[in-house]
């Protein structure tokens, strides 16, 4: 399984790439903004950081306009994954920048029956939104489990990619769901690591091995 982190925080991105843990980075107009950042600038910074796909988000609704920034954006790095939202449009979009050869992810999916449109139209990544399903009381861990299984029913090559992702739980879920990658918050990404019992044991490993360390003969 793949782990990409879901923000625009250089130090986060460093953070964990530094640990080897880090395949590729997501990023949406609302993390950019958090950022205060300048978009294009950013996500070229991204890039360098990472060595893997980054998802840079298109930010108009027509067709054209999705065409054309989306051709911009995969100009900006080889590593520039357009992300376009799951609507007829977007999906039109999409379809047009996958024929002159450029790297969809296509973001918002919320059902299913989207998931398969996706694939049917080649996108490389595919991003069902659990946690805001989870908000609006809506199982969003079974929606990962369905789309496995159908792209697995029919060979589709689109790579499942977990997002909004909320808790370690969420990360653990989508693993045994079998969704290729999980994007998640740098929170979350810190979260994985933690265990009260490992904390608590090496605390009393090491306190043993000061009294290993004074015996003599
Ligand atoms: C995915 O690519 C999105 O950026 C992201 O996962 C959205 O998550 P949120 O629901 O926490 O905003």
């Amino acid at each position: 399984m793949k782990f990409f982190l879901d923000t625009a925080n250089l130090d986060e991105i460093r953070n964990a790439a530094e640990l080897g843990l880090l395949d590729g980075v997501t990023t949406n107009p609302s993390l950019i903004a958090k950022e205060g950042a300048k978009f294009e600038k950013r996500i070229v910074e991204i890039c360098e950081i990472v060595q893997g796909p980054v998802s840079a988000e298109v930010t108009s609704r027509d067709v054209h306009s999705m065409c054309r920034q989306g051709h911009e954006l995969s100009k900006l790095h080889p590593w520039v994954v357009v992300k376009t939202p799951t609507t007829k449009d977007g999906l039109r979009a999409a379809r047009c920048l996958i024929k002159d050869g450029i790297k969809i992810n296509s973001t918002l999916c919320f059902s299913s029956s989207q998931a398969l449109l996706v694939a049917k139209i080649g996108a490389s990544f595919v991003s069902p939104f659990v946690g805001r399903l989870d908000d609006i009381s809506h199982d969003g861990m079974n929606l990962i489990r369905e789309i496995v299984t159908i792209y697995r029913n029919y060979g589709f090559k689109t790579q499942v990619l977990a997002a909004s992702i909320r808790h370690p739980l969420h990360v653990v879920e989508a693993a045994k769901a079998g969704a290729d990658i999980v994007t998640m918050p740098y929170k979350v990404f810190e979260q994985l690591f933690q265990h009260p019992l490992t904390d608590k044991g090496q605390d009393q490993f090491l306190k043993d091995w000061e009294r290993v360390k004074s015996v003599v003969t």
